[in-house]
């Protein structure tokens, strides 16, 4: 056989074949059935409606709105400065745009935002809550957040004449229980209204329907970069071990090897400290302001144990709005997704506190796997509606 010389025709095609050749290499990542069903497990996106049977008014439109306007109200605060929305602002994500919290002094835990709220079962960093309500009481009287009381509170719900008016509208009767009471009544309509808070979807969801309903069409229009991060997230990198669910979180708490110093010599003890805090609070499942008659809401309060292996634990965050935040993880210790990432990649099995098998290991990603993991986080996010100033709660 005679060989062809090489003519620019020829040629050309050649160079084509070499522009072509990694683009080859970039061909959409194949899923198995096994990976599509892992994937499908992260949605549908949005889910039902939250409902808390431990609160009476959780859900209803009248509980709702008053729960707003309380959650703009500066004078539940000691010094009329203050409301949840000073630190949860519906414009930066429910959360303050800050590293660590802060009040009067700067506070020792990063604002977590409050997307998606109502589907958690245990509340803050350290699991010290067991329902929205009780974990919005927690501010109102903490001296070194909002500093109010009781009796403030109720006074407010009493006197208020709108306040009051949304009061009736929600609870069915005027505000005249007890100060303790009022205050209770108070958190349910502002967990009533947090419990909305349901974030946006995302290019991920509309990948995530697409795998499920085997449309590759519509598939292929999520990045490959980003199927390659879903793949490590749901394969080689575990992280779906705890980062679960369609809201990317297991709702229970793990130690993935963050600093739990909080001062020299001084430590945060993480799910440890919460759940003595729970126990030692009024305001959990097994009191007496639990609306749920049948129990069922308490039983999670009442078998859980509190082990030594629960210290230095905090809460798994969901990661849906995660590449909004201007910080990461509960002191806020890490600046941006890729510092994340790189934790994950390179932590030391010593920082782990965990007993028996360690769900988090040092994963070596190389530059490309970090840069995939990142871009596949970040297709989590998206740009929610303008949220409108509720309007007034009675005519
Ligand atoms: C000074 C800032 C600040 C104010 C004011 C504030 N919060 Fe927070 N919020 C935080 C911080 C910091 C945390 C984390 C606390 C922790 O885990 O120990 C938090 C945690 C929460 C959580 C738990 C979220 C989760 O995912 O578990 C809820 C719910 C919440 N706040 C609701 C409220 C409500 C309701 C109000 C008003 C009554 C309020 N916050 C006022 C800073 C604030
Ligand atoms: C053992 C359970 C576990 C595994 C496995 C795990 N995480 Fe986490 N993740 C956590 C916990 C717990 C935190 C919060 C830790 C803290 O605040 O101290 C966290 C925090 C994060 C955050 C910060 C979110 C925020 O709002 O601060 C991101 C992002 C994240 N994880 C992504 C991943 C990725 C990617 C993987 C896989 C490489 C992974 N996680 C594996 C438990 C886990």
């Amino acid at each position: 056989m005679r060989r062809r010389p090489l003519t620019a025709a020829l040629l050309a095609s050649v160079l084509v074949a070499a522009i072509v050749a990694p683009a080859a290499a970039q061909a959409p990542p194949d899923w198995s059935e096994a990976e599509i069903r892992l994937v499908g497990r992260h949605g549908p996106w949005p889910p039902p409606p939250a409902r808390d049977p431990s609160n009476r008014i959780s859900g209803t439109p009248a509980g709702i709105a008053l729960g707003e306007h309380l959650f703009n109200d500066v004078r539940l605060s000691g010094d009329e400065l203050m409301s949840c929305a000073t630190c949860h602002q519906a414009g930066r994500d429910w959360s303050d745009g800050r590293a660590l919290g802060k009040a009067r002094a700067d506070l020792d835990r990063r604002t977590p935002s409050l997307w998606n709220v109502g589907y958690s079962h245990w509340f803050g960093w350290n699991g010290a809550g067991d329902s929205l309500w009780s974990q919005s009481i927690r501010p109102i009287l903490d001296p070194r957040e909002m500093g109010g009381s009781r009796e403030r509170a109720s006074r407010l719900l009493r006197e208020d004449k709108q306040l009051a008016c949304g009061y009736e509208r929600a609870f069915g009767a005027k505000p005249d229980g007890d100060d303790e009471r009022l205050l209770v009544d108070a958190a349910k309509a502002l967990a009533a209204f947090q419990a909305t808070l349901v974030s946006p979807r995302t290019r991920f969801d509309d990948f995530r329907d697409a795998l499920v309903a085997g449309d590759r069409e519509a598939a292929s229009r999520y990045g490959l970069a980003e199927q390659r991060g879903l793949q490590l997230f749901i394969g080689a990198g575990n992280c779906n071990a705890c980062h679960l669910g369609p809201r990317f979180t297991n709702g229970e708490f793990g130690d993935i090897g963050i600093a739990f110093f909080v001062r020299p010599g001084e430590v945060d003890s993480g799910r440890l400290g919460g759940l003595a805090a729970l126990a030692a609070s009024p305001f959990n499942l097994l009191g007496r302001y639990n609306d749920d008659a049948s129990g069922s809401s308490a039983l999670r309060t009442q078998h859980v144990r509190r082990l030594h292996s629960n210290f230095g634990e905090f809460r798994v965050p969901g990661l849906r709005q995660v590449g909004r935040s201007v910080a990461y993880m509960h002191n806020g210790g890490l600046a941006t997704l890729e510092d994340v990432v790189r934790h994950y990649s390179e932590v030391s099995p010593d920082r782990l506190h965990s007993d028996g098998v360690p769900l988090v290991r040092s994963l070596g990603l190389s530059a490309g796997q970090s840069t995939d993991l990142v871009a596949f986080l970040r297709s989590l996010d998206a740009d929610p509606p303008p949220h409108p100033a509720p309007p007034p709660l009675c005519p």
